[in-house]
């Protein structure tokens, strides 16, 4: 069986109840069914409202981040149980800006995806490689010992149960896309590590998307690489939704139109 395509927006640090309320509304009025999979990330502090807003579409809600502790005194963090708690069924672990800018090593990403999975959570692992690293031809090194830390301490069955995203580092919010073929082949070189940890059943059904300037002109052609399995979508460039999506939001929700990326994405994908 194919695997089905999925698409999530990472809002990063965009939007306002307001312009939140009227993408929520743009996308599933666009998204209306589930040949997609969708989901939305917003910042913590609006999960619960876009939660009300989507709660009875095809679309999910998946948080950027999660404590890798269960419960405590951790001024400022969110544990998984809290995000369950307010209607996440998803959540990104390992983002490269919380690598780079948050201190998120290999091993803590490793306990925040053990922390998901623990309160059913399904994790969207993020792995890619900086410029550098690409460069000097460690591509397949960096996103193996990602992957790698990950397994040591979830066990080789828990990759299974979540999405993969490489995301690499170069190509985010930069507009330098990878080429479809650096993108099938990290994709093609993720795949064949799950083969050989989970054996080719189940790697087959691992879904791996891409990010990094994922833009409606450039998703049809990525998603057709066949290990490229959806988009991870974030920026904010101010490109319009779809006409009647377009015609429907205030001129400050186009602004943060990450989300709106992603439902044009997905309907590109759609209409392919
Ligand atoms: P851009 O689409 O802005 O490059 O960001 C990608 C990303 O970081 C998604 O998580």
């Amino acid at each position: 069986m194919p695997r089905k395509k999925f698409v999530a927006g990472n809002w990063k640090m965009h939007g306002s109840r307001a312009e939140n309320a009227a993408l929520i509304e743009a996308i599933i009025g666009t998204v209306t069914d589930d040949r997609v999979s969708c989901v939305i990330c917003p910042p913590f502090v609006y999960l619960h409202d876009a939660w009300r807003l989507l709660r009875s579409s095809a679309v999910a809600l998946g948080a950027q981040d999660v404590c890798a502790e269960a419960i405590g005194a951790y001024t400022g963090e969110v544990s998984a149980a809290m995000l369950q708690d307010v209607g996440c069924r998803y959540t990104l672990v390992g983002h490269s800006e919380r690598r780079s800018m948050y201190g998120d090593t290999n091993a803590l990403v490793a306990r925040k995806f053990v922390a998901a999975q623990s309160r059913a959570l399904i994790p969207i692992l993020c792995v890619g490689e900086q410029l550098a690293e690409r460069e000097a031809g460690h591509t397949q090194e960096v996103v193996g010992a990602q992957l790698d830390a990950v397994l040591q301490l979830s066990g080789v069955h828990s990759l299974g149960g979540a999405v993969l995203a490489y995301e690499p580092v170069w190509a985010i919010g930069t507009g330098k896309t990878a080429t479809t073929q650096q993108a099938q082949d990290a994709h093609a070189f993720i795949r064949s590590l799950l083969v050989k940890i989970f054996g080719e059943a189940v790697a087959k059904k691992v879904r791996i998307q891409y990010g990094g300037s994922v833009k409606p002109n450039n998703a049809k052609e990525l998603m057709s690489q066949p290990d490229v399995d959806g988009a991870l979508v974030g920026g904010a460039s101010p490109i319009g939704g779809p006409a009647g999506v377009s015609a429907r939001l205030p001129a400050s929700a186009h602004d943060a139109n990450a989300t709106n990326q992603m439902s044009r994405i997905a309907v590109e994908y759609l209409t392919a």
